[in-house]
């Protein structure tokens, strides 16, 4: 159940890889959004775009708590590579936390009725929230492009890790012992 030095427990393993499948679902939607725009196919994916984001931002609280409890079971990380992953974590935790809440905040100050998993979170303001849509537009997309960028480079060295270095790094969270 707990993480331990070789590798990852269930709990963890479990809210990587549910994460995982939803994030690429949010980055699909996205990149549908961005490039084509107002086709059905766009429609259907950002159609789940709200209520996605606000379930990876709940997803993300409860595994940065799991992971605090965990953190000092967890793999080590020494040298200056693993350093950097660990600064790399942290910045994924500090955008799967700041990207959605921009949005919601954008959500609260504006006009229209905000629903999320099926449930109206807020019935819309009387007059837009200036600073509040601002926030929104100019950091929402930016910053979700960043943890894109920040989710393909993790994918990338998870690989570089396991078949260049032969370090079965992915195997800490797939069976979740990699013990030599
Ligand atoms: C799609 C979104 C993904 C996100 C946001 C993400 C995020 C993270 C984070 C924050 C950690 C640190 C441990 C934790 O807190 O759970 C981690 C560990 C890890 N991830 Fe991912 N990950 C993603 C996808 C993937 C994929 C597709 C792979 C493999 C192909 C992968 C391989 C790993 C491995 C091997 C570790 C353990 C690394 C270590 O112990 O230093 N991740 N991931
Ligand atoms: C971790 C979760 C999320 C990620 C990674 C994410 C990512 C993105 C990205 C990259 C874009 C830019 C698409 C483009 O350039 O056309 C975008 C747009 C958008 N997102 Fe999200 N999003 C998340 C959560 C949310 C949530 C919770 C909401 C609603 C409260 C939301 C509402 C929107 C809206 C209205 C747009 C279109 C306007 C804009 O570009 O700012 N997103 N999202």
């Amino acid at each position: 159940m707990m993480d331990h030095a070789y590798g990852y427990g269930l709990i963890s393993r479990a809210f990587h890889w549910a994460m995982a499948l939803l994030l690429l679902w949010q980055i699909i939607s996205a990149a549908l959004h961005y490039a084509l725009d107002d086709t059905p196919i766009a429609d259907f994916f950002f159609g789940f775009h709200f209520s996605n984001g606000v379930l990876i931002l709940a997803l993300a609280i409860l595994r940065g708590l799991w992971g605090l409890i965990n953190l000092s079971r967890r793999p080590a990380h020494d040298g200056a590579v693993a350093r950097a992953a660990v600064v790399g974590h942290v910045a994924m935790y500090a955008l799967l936390i700041a990207v959605p809440v921009i949005a919601i905040i954008r959500a609260y100050g504006g006009i229209k009725p905000f629903s999320a998993l099926g449930v109206e979170i807020f019935s819309g303001m009387d007059r837009k929230i200036e600073w509040m849509s601002e926030l929104g537009n100019q950091w929402h997309g930016f910053l979700g492009w960043v943890l894109i960028a920040l989710i393909a480079g993790h994918v990338v060295m998870a690989f570089v890790h396991t078949y260049a270095w032969k370090q079965p790094m992915i195997a800490r969270m797939t069976r979740g012992d990699e013990r030599p």
